[in-house]
């Protein structure tokens, strides 16, 4: 069987250690969108993880599959796996033929476009990894496949191509002196190495079919998502969002494997219990004004500051609209809610259940992103809980959670109609309370 699991709101939502905890029963684990945009972490006794492209399931030693929905920068991903093998483990990664690249140019565009952007309602705040730039070239049908980096003559005809593209865009465009990144000899060379090493490292493969074989034996495949679905190309807050499907579908469509045979598994949901936002773009939620004292100490306790660039993370109220969209456009079967820990001890907490916009009261996020910077939530507030032994509720299980804080948990899970299958009370793998185990359902 399958089970896949869904970023709910903005990213960051503690993916990575779910699919730690409950990729313990999988034999594969699987990206199906994204790149190297993702930071996933495990934290596996004294050991943190920090993962962007090789699955999350490697630190338990389970094969990891690279979709064909993602988009692959050798270079990260040959370094991440050089950098796990330092620490002790081995991870065996299989890449899908049909995966697109991400080539030195889509990181100068990417930072080019941004710069760009810079002064405009455009500006989105990437990450600078290319994504963008490296899945319109797949949309526009010039972009560089996993499997022309094993065919020389294949990858030369396709650089041929699309470097005299990028050098007039970058040049005429944008007005830059080109680097080697846009030298077609250099590129040939580069790539054609890293197709050397894929060859020899065995990586490449037919992802829909391998992994279909390995469900029809009766393997359990864990799908592990990125980002989220508030940033997913077509449900999130767009332009504000990134370049790829998060949300459940992305699982088929990325992989090769059919929506029916995603649909028959589990589909988790994973939730913070409350928002962070790297990036720009409204947050109808967000604590301002007389919040931010309350912004701030979430922000301390929960080490919301980004990973690569160290900003604080903007921080807003749990969002119930945000939610219920997310629910409806991946069929949850279940969520997890993580986090728990760093709201404790707060004066007062809030979920925002509706929203007024334009003098009506709606459930769900509005399709334009001007009518949701117009939406005003609606509070309901909870009695806080106290901060505890974490290690001790997590050992002890669900019932020994705060009173006031299952209260909240099952507040959630009512207003979405699903059950919830894990607390998350700290970063560690022991400080996640299973509620239900997804693989054994
Ligand atoms: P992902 O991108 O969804 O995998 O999430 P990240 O790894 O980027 O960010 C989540 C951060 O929160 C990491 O530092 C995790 O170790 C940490 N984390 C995950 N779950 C919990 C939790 O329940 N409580 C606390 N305090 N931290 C958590
Ligand atoms: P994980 O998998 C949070 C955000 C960026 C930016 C927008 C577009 O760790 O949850 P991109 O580089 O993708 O073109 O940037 O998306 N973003 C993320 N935010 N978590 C992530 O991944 C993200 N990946 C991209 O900050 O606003
Ligand atoms: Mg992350």
């Amino acid at each position: 069987m399958t089970v896949t699991i869904v970023g709910a709101q903005l990213g960051d939502e503690g993916k990575g250690a779910l699919v730690d905890l409950w990729g313990g029963d999988a034999e594969i684990v699987v990206r199906y969108q994204g790149g190297d945009n993702a930071g996933h972490t495990v934290v596996d006794g004294d050991t943190t993880y920090k993962l962007s492209l090789v699955p999350s399931g490697a630190v338990r030693g389970k094969v990891g599959v690279l979709g064909n929905g993602c988009v692959i920068n050798p270079a990260t991903l040959f370094d991440e796996i050089d950098a796990l093998r330092a620490q002790g483990i081995d991870p065996d990664v299989r890449v899908a033929e049909r995966a697109h690249v991400i080539l030195p140019y889509h990181r100068v565009l990417d930072g080019l476009e941004e710069d760009r952007k810079a002064d405009t309602a455009l500006h989105a705040g990437t990450t600078g990894r290319g994504i963008g730039p490296a899945y319109e070239d797949k949309a526009g049908r010039r972009g560089i496949r996993i499997g022309d980096l094993l065919d020389p003559a294949v990858l030369e005809e396709r650089l041929q191509y699309v470097v005299g593209y990028k050098r007039a865009i970058a040049r005429d465009v944008f007005g830059l002196e080109l680097t080697e990144a846009f030298d077609e000899d250099h590129l040939f060379d580069l790539l054609s190495g890293y197709g050397q090493r894929l060859l020899d490292e065995g990586m490449p493969i037919d992802a829909g079919t391998y992994l279909t074989e390995a469900i029809d034996r009766g393997e359990q495949v864990l799908f592990e998502g990125a980002q989220g679905t508030s940033i997913d190309i077509d449900h999130g807050i767009y332009p504000y969002v990134t370049s790829s499907n998060p949300s459940a579908g992305g699982a088929a469509t990325g992989t090769g494997v059919g929506p029916g045979v995603i649909g028959d598994g589990e589909i988790v949901g994973i939730v913070k219990a409350y928002l962070s936002r790297v990036g720009t773009g409204p947050l109808p939620t967000e604590m301002l004004g007389d919040a931010a004292d309350v912004a701030d100490e979430i922000r301390e306790v929960g080490g919301e500051f980004g990973t690569v660039t160290g900003r604080p993370r903007r921080i807003g109220w749990l969002d119930l609209p945000m939610l219920r969209h997310a629910a409806r456009a991946s069929s949850f079967t279940g969520i997890a809610i993580n986090h728990l820990d760093v709201l404790a001890e707060l004066e007062t907490v809030k979920i925002a259940t509706s929203y007024h916009l334009d003098g009506a009261e709606i459930d769900t996020v509005p399709p334009t992103t001007e009518q949701w910077a117009r939406c005003d939530p609606v509070y309901r507030e909870f009695d806080p809980w106290p901060s505890a032994d974490w290690d001790a509720v997590s050992r002890r299980g669900y019932g020994a959670l705060p009173t006031a804080a299952a209260g909240y948990i099952d507040f959630i899970c009512d207003a979405l109609s699903v059950p919830v299958y894990a607390v998350g009370v700290g970063p560690k793998r022991s400080q996640t309370i299973m509620v239900e185990h997804p693989f054994h359902l």
